[in-house]
């Protein structure tokens, strides 16, 4: 596992850019796994930003991401559908089509499941999994329990999670209470992941999750058993590595 701590935003957002576009650039049909939440936005702007420069093409590429709420409308202006459109896809030369987000509306979420595992094991593996952690240590709607689920499911959000994203919507009664989401066997099928770390507010989780006990009861640990993470941090995030 290689972490790696920034001192500015600047070098955080750059780098972590340098990682897409160069395998972009090195591999035009690549596979990339996207997140959402606030931690990716600057890493999204950068490179549409390069892509506008034409230092980077989607054009070729296949996105597969993480998760997404059950019951918000595709359109709605938190769904993760939205979040992607808005904050990458339509400012990029990616063919929608190619886009992949799991549709928390499918009127059989089993059976979505089952489509989205059945989907990502035709196009696999991964090349670059993004992923966050939540304050909790999750990754993906990956909640931490006594065990974790390895393909796509239906996954209860914990109220903490629906209180970190209730500053999203109206009110916290708004925030849906499942979603659908990768699992963290898929997730560890990738073959490089890049976890990116933002603000003082997720230090301890950081410090947890990379040098504390692997255990289903903070979900990222897992990533400690993976051969290829690599892991950009802000120095907020990286207090607790000095
Ligand atoms: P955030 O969410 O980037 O909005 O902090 C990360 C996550 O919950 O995985």
């Amino acid at each position: 596992m290689n972490i790696y701590i920034y001192e500015n935003e600047e070098g955080f957002v750059q780098s972590a850019a340098n990682q897409v576009t160069s395998l972009l650039n090195a591999k035009p049909y690549a596979k990339l796994g996207l997140a959402t939440g606030s931690t990716p936005i600057g890493l999204y702007t950068r490179l549409i930003e390069m892509h506008r420069k034409g230092l980077v093409s989607f054009s070729k590429a296949t996105t597969f991401n993480l998760d997404e709420y059950v019951g918000l409308p595709e359109n709605h202006p938190e769904s993760y559908r939205t979040f992607m459109n808005e904050k990458l896809f339509k400012h990029i030369d990616i063919n929608i089509e190619q886009t992949h987000i799991p549709n928390g509306n499918a009127a059989d979420l089993e059976e979505e499941c089952r489509a989205y595992d059945q989907m990502l094991e035709q196009h696999g593996p991964i090349d670059l999994q993004l992923l966050g952690i939540g304050h909790n240590g999750h990754i993906g709607f990956n909640e931490p329990g006594k065990s974790l689920t390895s393909g796509t499911h239906l996954a209860p959000l914990q109220e903490k999670t629906r209180q970190a994203n209730a500053r999203f919507f109206p009110s916290i009664d708004d925030v849906p209470t499942h979603s659908v989401t990768m699992g963290v066997g898929s997730i560890m099928k990738a073959n490089q992941i890049m976890l990116l770390i933002r603000g003082e507010d997720k230090a301890e989780i950081a410090h947890r999750a990379l040098t504390g006990p692997i255990t289903t009861d903070c979900p990222a640990s897992l990533l400690q058993c993976h051969p290829n993470v690599i892991v950009l941090m802000d120095q907020g995030a990286g207090r607790l590595f000095k």
